[in-house]
């Protein structure tokens, strides 16, 4: 057995959470494997609409095993603040809802520190969620993280004490005015850390291995995009995270011989929250309509998010950099009533036409060239089969198959778990 991939190949908020859970009933496992509570994942059936930030998204399906993944960076108190919200739909964890020891904790200070460096850079900053994330993953990789394993420990306040101190030291340095009560923080903290305890901690890598080779089928879920991975994205306006498809081999042990099919993930459009170059980016009433249609506001932080027109050569090389062996297309609906549509297929690069993602995007250095494409009227969110899709849509599922060379599958007419056409 192979493990499968679903990434999002854009700025994130793609729709991974919805086509998770549509695809969990073909897996046994559901396997988080980077991210944190930065990622918003919005899942909507029978009536009810449930935002997961570090659950994975399989975790409606009552045969699924939810694993989150040694690549996942963890923050108790919005992890215990989730369980909560889960409560209602009285979802039994045991057994169900697996942690990696060694996925890193986010701690009260980390959060604070995001603030701090988002503060102090002023104009330039990331346009970060604010959970931490990148001063976690800085601590793991500068070697003085704490790690989920490590709440089994007797000495874990030492260690945690330890760590709040060099945070504290380090929050003094960036000169900026942040508002705080360690006191209070910590209590939260502590307390929510006795929920983690209730769960059921493992060796991720040797759990999936073993998975494995009993022959259960894997879905590795990816958080945030492609264009925000930590190498490959639109750097320094990323994540702090490998988003891209080697992340699923860092974030859970997996070898790269055991990955199978490689979902990718877009939307018919292009969106984008926070800070960073962005050249497809809409400024007039379409990308308004792109907005309110398709509510285009963020899942985790409720920001309005940026649109505009489909990049097919920054969606080109995140097919490339991911492997892609198929395509799932989000948000078809958003894009109904248009008279044209536009798809980028190259950039105007320093005067010269070209096809691949430059160095460097920002607007001083690229331009779009589009191809314009005929729209069509219909409203799609009602449709179940893919031959009653309307002539021009088949035609712009055809051409971006032309473009980018790898099959689209799946395509999403709406927010609903029912709203999904396979091809
Ligand atoms: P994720 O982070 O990739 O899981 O995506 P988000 O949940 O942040 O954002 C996707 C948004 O689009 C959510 O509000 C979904 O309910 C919604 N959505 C997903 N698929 C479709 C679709 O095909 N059509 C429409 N109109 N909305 C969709
Ligand atoms: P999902 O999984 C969209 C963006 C932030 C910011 C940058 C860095 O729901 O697709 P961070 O908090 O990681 O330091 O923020 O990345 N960002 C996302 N944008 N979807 C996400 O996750 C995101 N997670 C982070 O807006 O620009
Ligand atoms: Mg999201």
């Amino acid at each position: 057995m192979a493990v499968d991939l679903l990434l999002g190949l854009q700025w994130g908020d793609e729709g991974k959470g919805k086509i998770v859970d549509v695809l969990t009933q073909g897996y046994d496992i559901i396997a988080r494997f980077q991210g944190g509570p930065n990622a918003g994942h919005t899942l909507e059936f029978n009536g009810i609409k449930h935002v997961l930030h570090t659950i994975p998204s399989g975790i409606f399906h009552e045969s699924a095993v939810n694993v989150i993944g040694n690549g996942v960076v963890i923050d108790p108190v919005i992890f215990r603040k989730e369980i909560k919200g889960l409560k209602k739909y009285g979802i039994d964890f045991a057994g169900r809802l697996l942690i990696s020891r060694k996925a890193h904790l986010i701690l009260p200070t980390h959060r604070l520190l995001d603030a701090a460096s988002e503060t102090s850079k002023g104009k330039a900053k990331i346009g970060s969620t604010l959970k931490g994330i990148g001063p976690t993953y800085m601590d793991k990789t500068g070697r003085n993280g704490l790690r989920v394993g490590d709440i089994e420990l007797d000495d874990f306040e030492e260690r945690y004490r330890v760590l709040v101190e060099k945070h504290l030291e380090l929050l003094g340095h960036y000169g900026v005015d942040i508002q705080f009560n360690l006191d209070e923080l910590e209590a939260d903290f502590f307390a929510a850390i006795e929920v983690l305890r209730g769960f059921e901690l493992i060796d991720s890598e040797e759990y999936l291995y073993g998975a494995l080779k009993s022959g259960k089928r894997i879905l590795a879920e990816g958080a945030q995009g492609s264009l925000l991975d930590i190498d490959f994205g639109t750097y320094p306006f990323v994540t702090s995270s490998n988003t891209t498809a080697a992340g699923a081999c860092t974030g859970l042990g997996v070898a790269p011989n055991s990955i199978g099919r490689v979902i990718g993930i877009f939307k018919a459009y292009t969106t984008r929250v926070g800070s960073g170059p962005f050249p497809t980016e809409l400024f007039d009433e379409v990308g308004d309509t792109m907005t309110e249609v398709g509510r285009e506001y963020g899942a985790t932080t409720g920001r309005r998010r940026r649109t505009g027109w489909l990049d097919l050569v920054a969606l080109r090389y995140a097919v490339r950099v991911n492997g892609v062996t198929e395509l799932v297309m989000m948000k078809a609906d958003v894009l109904s009533g248009f008279e044209t549509l536009k798809v980028c297929t190259e950039y105007l690069y320093k005067g010269k036409k070209i096809g691949h993602l430059p160095y460097n995007i920002e607007p001083q250095n690229v331009s779009p060239v589009y191809t314009e494409l005929k729209g069509w009227h219909q409203d799609l969110m009602g449709i179940k089969e893919y031959g009653a899709l309307p002539k021009e849509l088949l035609d712009y599922i055809a051409f971006l198959e032309k473009e980018l060379e790898v099959p689209i599958t799946l395509v999403s007419v709406g927010p609903d778990r029912t709203q999904t056409i396979v091809r």
